[in-house]
């Protein structure tokens, strides 16, 4: 007898190596062209996706039970609101309960170590939704979304605007880890963490700039978000005032090379970390972006659960 395959789980984005994102980006894509086909790909048919929100969500919800009933599957919803979750059961309990009837689960939470400690105790594997420290789901559709419109992103530039959260993180492991340079321009107090932000401690594959326009010249794809992520609302008025020079506008995006794409995840706020024109303008892929989260969750769930196909 063989034994089971250990259980993957995507906690962070240097779960997979660079030949699993090559493969990812792939199946991504033959996925997309398949739904815009209207052709049926039921690979995960009587499977269950059990996806716990513990912070708001509008794409991250929409495109996992979207993408889950296209492949055949469905979905359980839970909030910490309507769960034993907000009154303190604990994690790993919910853990092991959850994972004996679905098969595989989605989580947005609050500390990434929250997190681990849920994938610790599951049966199935467990996706990152979304932590404080964390958003590789976001990062995955958004290289995703780059390669769709300029081919591979080895070897170009990125620039990251604002503030140095879950997401400049997740694009700094990203950078090390596919081989693009990533720029990193926050203001003062708000930097990202280096322990968070590298594959080994090494913090490689990106670089600190005290000056926006520096960081974003000559760079392929200048990207920001929100000035407060959720989880930090008690600190909204300091952020407003560090973080108010570093907002991509049309002269920023001007340094950038003349065919450079913006991304923002989303939601925005437009006249804080992005202005109007820019998020509106030519050079936007945001809504590209949106969407591809579910063709790119596909691939990961049908990955996670199946494997190569
Ligand atoms: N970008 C993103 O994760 O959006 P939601 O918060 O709406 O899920
Ligand atoms: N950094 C933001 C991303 C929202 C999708 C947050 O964590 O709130």
């Amino acid at each position: 007898m063989t034994a089971p395959a250990p259980i993957r789980h995507y906690l962070q984005f240097s779960d997979f190596t660079a030949d699993e994102y090559a493969y990812l980006l792939e199946r991504a894509a033959l996925i997309k062209r398949k739904f815009k086909a209207y052709e049926k790909h039921h690979t995960l048919t009587d499977r269950t996706l059990a996806l716990i929100f513990e912070k708001a969500s509008t794409r991250t919800r929409v495109s996992f039970e979207a993408g889950m009933y296209q492949l055949g599957g469905s979905v359980v919803h839970l909030t910490s609101g309507d769960s034993q979750l907000g009154r303190s059961e604990p994690v790993e309990d919910t853990a092991r309960v959850i994972s004996r009837m679905v098969d595989a689960v989605m989580i947005r939470t609050f500390e990434q170590e929250r997190l681990q400690r849920f994938a610790a105790h599951s049966r199935v594997p467990v996706i990152n939704g979304l932590t404080n420290e964390y958003h590789p789901c976001q990062i995955l559709a958004d290289i995703f979304t780059y390669t769709e419109h300029r081919g591979s992103i080895c070897g170009k530039t990125v620039a990251w605007i604002g503030d140095g959260n879950n997401m400049a993180n997740t694009w700094a492991q990203a950078a090390a880890l596919l081989g693009f340079e990533l720029r990193v321009s926050t203001p003062r107090g708000y930097e990202v963490d280096t322990a968070l932000a590298a594959l080994d401690g090494g913090g490689k594959g990106w670089q600190n700039f005290a000056d926006p326009r520096q960081a974003c010249a000559g760079a392929d794809l200048v990207t920001t978000d929100v000035w407060t992520s959720m989880g930090y609302e008690a600190e909204n008025e300091a952020r407003r005032k560090a973080v108010a020079n570093w907002r991509v506008d049309e002269s920023l995006m001007r340094m950038a090379k003349p065919d450079a794409l913006f991304m923002h995840c989303l939601p925005a706020h437009r006249g804080e970390e992005v202005t109007a024109e820019v998020i509106d303008g030519p050079q936007s892929v945001v809504w590209d972006e949106a969407e591809n989260r579910m063709h790119v969750q596909k691939a990961l769930l049908e990955y996670l659960l199946l494997g190569r196909q």
